[in-house]
């Protein structure tokens, strides 16, 4: 079968952080954010917790080997993206694109009322894609709770930014 989406199952954890790692070598070309390449990615253990609710989704190869995926989780009425990564290898043929609409579109027929994430503002990649997608910003005590978090863990003040999508 050639690529595509499925939902992660918990054998996937493993192959998940080098899927990251290999996905943060992009960010070698935005000057000042090189440093995000050779940072810590998602434990294994953290992959299984998020992957036990359903909620992650990987882009497979035809060995069903993971290339790319979405975590995600529920948080009140929300679907929250964790992370999106896509190995180096396949970014640029429309699979971010692909797992973000998947997202999307589990929200929306499972009756939750958005999708939100956090991001970098000014990442091509990031805040302007999503935007592209239908994201706007908002910030409510939540996000605002994950930005200040983001920002304690060393990101530049002012860098990142809070975006939601209306799933209804
Ligand atoms: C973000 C990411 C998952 C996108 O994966 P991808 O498979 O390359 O995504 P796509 O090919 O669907 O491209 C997504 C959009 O980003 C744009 N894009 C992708 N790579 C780009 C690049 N290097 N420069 C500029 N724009 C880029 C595309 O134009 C596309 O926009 P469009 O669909 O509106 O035309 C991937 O770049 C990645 O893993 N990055 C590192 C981790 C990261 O930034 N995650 C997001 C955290 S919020």
């Amino acid at each position: 079968m050639p690529a595509h989406i499925r939902l992660a199952h918990s054998d996937d954890a493993l192959f998940l952080p080098r899927v990251e790692l290999s996905a943060a070598q992009v960010f070698r070309s935005i000057d000042g954010l090189g440093w995000l390449a050779d940072t810590a990615t998602m434990t294994v253990e953290r992959h299984q917790q998020l992957i036990a609710l359903s909620t992650c989704w990987v882009v497979v190869d035809a060995d069903d080997q993971p290339q790319g995926f979405l975590s995600a989780e529920r948080q009140g009425d929300a679907l929250h993206i964790h992370e999106v990564s896509v190995a180096q290898s396949i970014q640029g043929q429309g699979w971010g694109r692909k797992l973000l609409e998947n997202a999307m579109a589990y929200a929306h027929a499972n009756m939750l009322c958005a999708v939100t994430l956090t991001t970098f503002k000014h990442v091509p990649w990031n805040a302007p894609f999503y935007t592209r997608l239908g994201f706007k910003p908002e910030v409510d005590l939540r996000l605002a709770e994950i930005l200040a978090d983001e920002y304690a863990h060393g990101f530049e003040p002012g860098s990142r930014c809070a975006l939601s999508w209306s799933a209804r």
